[in-house]
């Protein structure tokens, strides 16, 4: 850059002048600002409120995954995301399932932990003993935060408080379990862990510092089921290759964490789409994945007495329908909308689905011809873009470039040349 990052001031600025700032710092061009400042589907003003320093935006492509078939239900599952093939494997693998009927979801409820750390505690077991006692009065203060999630049936529901040992010392840590209702919940449960900290303090005698939502949200668990009928799928050996991919994963991080991605592609994309808080998705995850105290996968799969594949699915899903995104982007709206649900349950039981989905898709592809054919198909498609090919030209040279095994930039360049000629 040309210049000081230090800009005074620039948060205050109106968007386009912050653009010219950046542009006058970068030597960004006008062609580039404007498709910078280009915020697609999401009003210009409504982006400016959403975070700060807002110069404009960056979309990705939706898809929509068909053949959904969850807890009896259909579905159209919109999917936003920059990798090919994901929204094509996930309709791919969904339509298997649907010869067993589907994918099976249950949820253990929306229901989230909120911490409070407290140090210098001199007898931390008896604070804990003192803190349980006083459970219904740290309750109460917890849920005259938010009179308006109690009335719909959420709130702090109980109080659990551990003593652990650390590397500065016995620190207590009441955590309130709340059911957060239709919402993620990280503003509820932090305003309510924020508001009882002086009370927790008194009755500890210690200090408090850090009062915050757990990413762990292990309560908020959704469980899938999928049965794949054997011949669907590719007959025996598909089985048999998918279990194996299974056992590869379980037995060495390096392969679960390729593993549990396949999964977030799926679970990830959706909530993208529908203005999810991706990074607690993902920090839920993947603690949840090492709970053991080993990083293990999301997903379990096994052969059934007939010879079937049966996949399972387990893991925190944090999802909200009031609140953040999901309600202020316009785009995730009209996504929730095509998605159908009703509840932020719902619409992580769909999510449990889909990420069971693109499991079942990557190991099926991994554990026979590969995932290279399908993706390399697309990627040649770009590649013929990046090189000028247009309209029906796309196909063609991207055809070509996969027939020829040769997908790169300089012989798309020279198809395109030839056919132009034509
Ligand atoms: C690619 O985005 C995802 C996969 O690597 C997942 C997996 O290996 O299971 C194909």
């Amino acid at each position: 850059m040309q210049g000081s990052s230090e800009v005074p001031g620039f948060y205050k600025l109106p968007m386009e002048e912050r653009m010219n700032v950046v542009k006058k710092l970068t030597g960004l061009s006008e062609e580039e600002a404007r498709s910078l400042a280009n915020t697609g589907g999401l009003p210009s003003d409504v982006a400016d409120r959403m975070i700060e320093n807002v110069v404009g935006g960056i979309a990705f492509p939706m898809g929509i995954a068909v053949n959904f078939k969850v807890n009896g239900r259909d579905y159209l599952v919109p999917m936003a995301l920059e990798e090919p093939s994901v929204v094509a494997a996930a309709s791919n693998a969904a339509k298997m399932a649907r010869v067993k009927g589907g994918f099976s979801v249950t949820n253990t409820g929306p229901v989230m932990i909120g911490q409070i750390q407290v140090v210098e505690v001199k007898d931390p077991q008896g604070a804990r003993t003192r803190l349980l006692e006083r459970k219904a009065e740290i309750l109460k203060k917890a849920n005259d935060q938010d009179p308006m999630l109690v009335s719909l049936g959420g709130g702090a529901k109980d109080l659990n408080v551990k003593v652990l040992a650390t590397i500065k010392g016995p620190m207590v840590v009441p955590e309130l379990i709340v059911n957060t209702g239709d919402a993620m919940g990280a503003n509820a449960v932090n305003t309510m862990a924020e508001a009882v900290a002086p009370m927790v303090e008194e009755i500890t005698g210690g200090r408090v510092f850090l009062r915050i939502i757990s990413n762990l949200a292990d309560r908020r668990l959704v469980r899938a089921t999928a049965v794949f009928d054997r011949d669907a799928i590719g007959g025996e050996d598909t089985v048999d290759g998918i279990v194996y991919a299974y056992a590869f994963a379980d037995a060495d991080p390096y392969r679960c964490a390729t593993h549990n991605k396949g999964i977030m592609n799926g679970v990830i994309a959706v909530a993208i789409a529908c203005g999810q808080d991706i990074r607690a998705l993902e920090a839920g995850a993947h603690s949840y994945a090492s709970r053991t105290g080993k990083y293990k996968p999301l997903t379990t799969w096994e052969k059934d007495a007939n010879g079937d594949l049966v996949g399972r699915l387990e893991m925190p899903m944090a999802v909200g329908l009031v609140g953040g995104a999901a309600k202020t982007h316009p785009v995730a709206r009209a996504a929730i909308k095509i998605l159908g649900v009703k509840t932020a349950t719902e619409l992580a039981e769909v999510m449990a689905a889909v990420g069971l989905a693109q499991n079942f898709a990557a190991l099926r592809a991994l554990a026979t011809e590969g995932i290279q054919r399908g993706h390399m198909k697309l990627h040649a498609r770009n590649i013929a873009v990046s090189a000028g090919a247009t309209g029906k030209m796309i196909d063609l040279v991207a055809q070509k470039m996969v027939e020829e095994k040769k997908i790169r930039f300089d012989r798309a360049k020279e198809l395109v040349e030839d056919l132009s000629k034509k």
